[in-house]
């Protein structure tokens, strides 16, 4: 049975039909209302955007931005020469304007005709390269993960109460219409009470082999590269992409992919901070210079009375419920399987009982988005009408952070190899200062972020 989403529907759990009420709500629990009339934009509400980091993910940001009405791309911003032309080539597909390609983001953050960044470069710059974007002005969407750690999760957080603009983590699961259509029935009940949540995601990934030192690429800026990374000499087997594996750089797979699934897990479950947080695993698949698990299981317990775990396996893609990756919530009169765009909702005795396949709201006259609102559109759709003053985010930053962070707290689990009591009301981890030390990392010289 397919349950089409209902666009006015949509449109109100996307916020954007409390036209002007929106920033309110996003910033109650940082700013009076008040303060908000600095937020908007100009009068014809045209957004100028600068897209930084356009090896991967950052084409994604530039497809969207440039299929949204009054939304010009400015500045297209990487250090990899090469990787500019790829978001250049990306832009020219649906934008007449050609943006100026720049290899110093900073350059980009000095020009106050720059409304918006988006950033997709590694993780070791979301936060500190957030926090500089913020003091300059800009109104931020970061990709996830929002830290790379907690510590810069809570600089964040303050950082955006204290320059006042707006800033949206890549969760676009957030936007998505069947997950804003579901999960508040979840919340009222659909499954009965949700007790244990469950998330996956499975990959066949291929060895990342031994990286030897190399001479810098001459289309690579290797020291802004490393911005707030401690220097280290270039290895030909960390860019791109493979940073995603060694913890001065990424975060492993927990929160490469399983921000996503947990983002979603604990918004059905409706908790926060967990009070008991293990992780189990190893980098069983190959040796090499992967230093994150490839296998790896979390368990987190929350005050609640709830539970969730993970489960991320990078180098064997057996599915789980017959899917690479998703969200199974458990309630006392059924069960949810979440998994992006769609649904199903099981009885107790396992029969179906409502689901929806890649139910994204399709409407041309829709004034959030020129056309079909995909996750992805929707979501930096989402942050842009935000902007205008017109909508509410999805998933303000205390979301992003929050379930970054369960995540952060899993790694920091496996790392040190053992069970962490958590603080429920701001997850700090309870008598084991080792454990608390990874609550933060090393920065080079002159890039400590500072708010
Ligand atoms: N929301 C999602 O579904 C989703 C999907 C994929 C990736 N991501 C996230 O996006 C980010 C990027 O992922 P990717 O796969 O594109 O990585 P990548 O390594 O392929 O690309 C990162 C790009 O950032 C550039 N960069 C590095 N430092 C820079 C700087 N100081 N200034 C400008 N550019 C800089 C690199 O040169 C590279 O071109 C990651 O944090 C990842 O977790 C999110």
């Amino acid at each position: 049975m397919s349950n089409p989403i209902d666009r006015r529907q949509f449109l109100k759990q996307a916020g954007v039909a409390g036209v002007g009420l929106g920033m309110a709500g996003y910033f109650n629990s940082f700013a009076k209302a008040d303060d908000l009339g600095a937020l908007r934009t100009g009068a014809n509400g045209r957004i100028t955007a600068a897209v930084i980091g356009t090896n991967g993910r950052g084409l994604a940001h530039v497809e969207c931005l440039t299929s949204l009405p009054g939304v010009e791309i400015t500045h297209i911003c990487d250090v990899d020469t090469r990787a500019i032309e790829k978001g250049l080539k990306e832009t020219a597909k649906k934008q007449q304007n050609v943006p100026q390609g720049v290899g110093d983001f900073r350059k980009v953050l000095a020009d106050k005709s720059v409304d918006v960044v988006t950033i997709a470069t590694p993780d070791h710059w979301h936060t500190p390269m957030a926090i500089l974007a913020l003091q300059a002005g800009k109104h931020v969407y970061v990709e996830k993960p929002c830290s790379q750690n907690p510590y810069e999760g809570e600089l964040l957080l303050q950082a955006v109460k204290k320059y006042q603009r707006v800033v949206q983590m890549g969760a676009q699961r957030r936007s998505s219409a069947a997950m804003m259509q579901i999960i508040p029935e979840i919340h009222a009940g659909l499954i009965g009470k949700t007790y244990f949540a469950k998330g996956w995601y499975v990959n066949n990934r291929a060895t990342i082999g031994h990286g030897k030192p190399a001479p810098v690429p001459d289309w690579l800026n290797y020291d802004l590269w490393q911005g707030p990374a401690p220097r280290q000499p270039y290895l030909d087997n960390l860019i791109h992409y493979n940073w995603h594996w060694r913890w001065k750089y990424g975060t492993g797979e927990a929160l490469n992919n399983g921000t996503h699934e947990m983002d979603v897990a604990r918004w059905a479950l409706g908790v926060t901070w967990p009070t008991r947080v293990s992780s189990n695993g190893g980098r069983y698949a190959f040796q090499d210079d992967w230093e994150t698990p490839d296998t790896q299981t979390i368990s987190w317990d929350f005050p609640e009375g709830k539970t969730m775990s993970w489960e991320g396996r990078s180098c064997n893609d057996f599915p789980v419920e017959g899917r690479s990756r998703g969200t199974m919530i458990y309630g006392t009169e059924g069960s949810a399987l979440l998994d992006g765009s769609d649904y199903i909702i099981y009885n107790k005795k396992g029969k179906i009982v409502k689901q929806a396949k890649g139910t994204e709201v399709v409407d041309p006259t829709n004034t959030i988005s020129a056309s079909g609102v995909g996750m992805d559109t929707a979501h930096v759709s989402n942050f842009i009408e935000t902007v205008r003053g017109k909508a509410q985010l999805n998933c303000p930053i205390i979301e992003g952070y929050n379930s970054v962070n369960l995540l952060h707290l899993g790694n920091i689990a496996w790392r040190v190899g053992r069970e962490l009591h958590c603080d429920p009301t701001n997850g700090h981890i309870l008598k084991d200062s080792d454990a608390m030390k990874l609550w933060r990392r090393k920065y080079e010289s002159g890039w400590e972020p500072k708010v």
